[in-house]
């Protein structure tokens, strides 16, 4: 049976990046039509109503429905050691992370995180997640296996590692990460709303053979995605030159190995030179933002502006457990905050377009997620833009729908998701 969903309704028609708060189509009395997992119509709820009089209607109040959130980088392996103290990006992976990915040798705790993970997720309004597992088959099942027990559109992938900068107990090698990686690609991506993601951690936890074989399985199937890290830390990039001598440049250790391409997500590429920019550019890869991880672990200020100028695609994701937050409320926040502090205030137009659309466009899946459309897969939040006292307040002082939502993006959380629907099911 039809759901027609009433409320305040925010999708955009173009990016507000290149067309300004524009881009925004904004309904203050509108409704969302879902029926089949799918957006039927959307529109203004008096007309929704007359034409589906048989469709059952949720009222959502003022509420503002959009798309759901899409965190285009996060570990889910992670989430036990979220706001883990003190470390900056080479030592918290020592300290806090691989101790973490090693108890995931276990399925059964591999399947414990993975439902707490979603349960965090779904109550903060992500609808999409793109996750590292760990070196650990089994990491990846129990994260496809809940994604797909709850409808979600998830992506993922095993983590791969087999160079003596990782632990003991935290390697597999070139051969054995191809032959896994592949194993479990052919199992699960395309299964439902599940895709498979080639995923090498990042260059200094690799051998040259082990990024060589990821990118022969990448060029055999080159209709997945596939997610690293780059430039992250200025430490961490004088460590890639120390390993990898003959490298251009970080990027080129990729590149040299056929991890360079299209559908490359390069998670916090936050100090990156020109030939790396050009590059990125020239073979239409996407960035991944982190904000509160680069905070958190004092990486640094993402050029926002260098970037969409660059014509770079660029995703907005929560990196936890290196982010400080589940939230992509408080990831939009932080990433208006390091726009301050880089003389870049990101209007809420653009910082609510990242965390929805940009990133679906980003993952190259802008076609079914990220806005509500006809035709679009009906992964939806209903936000409410009082929900504390603190938020309320300012709220009531609002002249337009942008002054309404900002308070909710600096200040809000899980208390602000009034509900969620995954593929037209009622997740929250
Ligand atoms: N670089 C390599 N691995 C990681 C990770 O797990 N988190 C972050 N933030 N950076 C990384
Ligand atoms: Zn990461």
């Amino acid at each position: 049976m039809a759901e027609l969903i009433l409320g305040q309704v925010l999708s955009y028609g173009a990016d507000p990046f290149a067309e300004g708060p524009g881009a925004a189509r904004h309904l203050t009395h509108g409704a969302v039509l879902v029926e089949g997992g799918r957006i039927a119509a959307v529109g203004a709820a008096d007309d929704l109503r007359a034409a589906h009089p048989g469709a059952r209607v949720t009222d959502m109040g003022r509420a503002l429905l959009s798309a759901g959130f899409i965190d285009a980088h996060a570990h889910y392996p992670q989430t036990a050691i979220i706001a883990s103290w003190g470390k900056r990006l080479i030592d918290w992976l020592n300290s806090y992370t691989f101790p973490e990915e090693m108890r995931f040798a276990d399925p059964a705790y591999a399947r414990e995180v993975a439902r707490r993970y979603f349960d965090l997720t779904l109550s903060n309004g992500t609808t999409t997640t793109v996750s590292y597992c760990t070196i650990h088959p089994a990491s990846v099942e129990a994260y496809f296996q809940e994604a797909q027990a709850r409808g979600l559109r998830a992506l993922g992938g095993k983590t791969c590692m087999d160079r003596d900068t990782a632990p003991d107990g935290l390697r597999d090698t070139a051969q054995s990460a191809y032959d896994e990686s592949k194993r479990l690609l052919q199992a699960w991506h395309g299964q439902g709303r599940l895709s498979y993601v080639i995923t090498p951690r990042f260059s200094p936890t690799s051998t040259p053979e082990q990024l060589s074989a990821l990118g022969a399985l990448w060029a055999e199937h080159p209709e997945c995605l596939m997610q690293t890290h780059l430039s992250e830390q200025q430490d961490e990039v004088a460590w890639v030159k120390s390993l990898y001598p003959e490298a251009r440049d970080y990027l080129d250790t990729y590149e040299a190995h056929g991890l360079l391409g299209p559908g490359g997500l390069y998670g916090h590429a936050i100090h990156l030179e020109p030939r790396e920019i050009d590059r990125l550019h020239e073979v239409g890869a996407s960035l991944i933002h982190c904000p509160t991880s680069n905070s958190f672990i004092g990486s640094g200020l993402f050029d926002m502006g260098g970037m969409v100028a660059a014509g770079l695609k660029v995703g907005l994701a929560t990196d936890t457990g290196g982010g400080s937050s589940f939230s992509m409320l408080r990831t939009m926040a932080a990433a208006y905050e390091v726009g301050q502090l880089r003389h870049n205030p990101l209007h809420p137009a653009a910082l609510w377009w990242l965390a929805t659309q940009g990133s679906a466009r980003a993952l190259g899946l802008d076609d079914r997620i990220g806005n509500l459309a006809p035709g679009m897969e009906a992964d939806l939040v209903a936000v409410d833009l009082t929900s504390t006292p603190a938020i309320a307040q300012r709220a009531a002082r609002a002249g337009d729908l942008w002054e309404a939502l900002f308070p909710t993006i600096m200040m809000g959380d899980d208390r602000a998701i009034a509900g969620v629907w995954v593929a037209g099911a009622r997740a929250k």
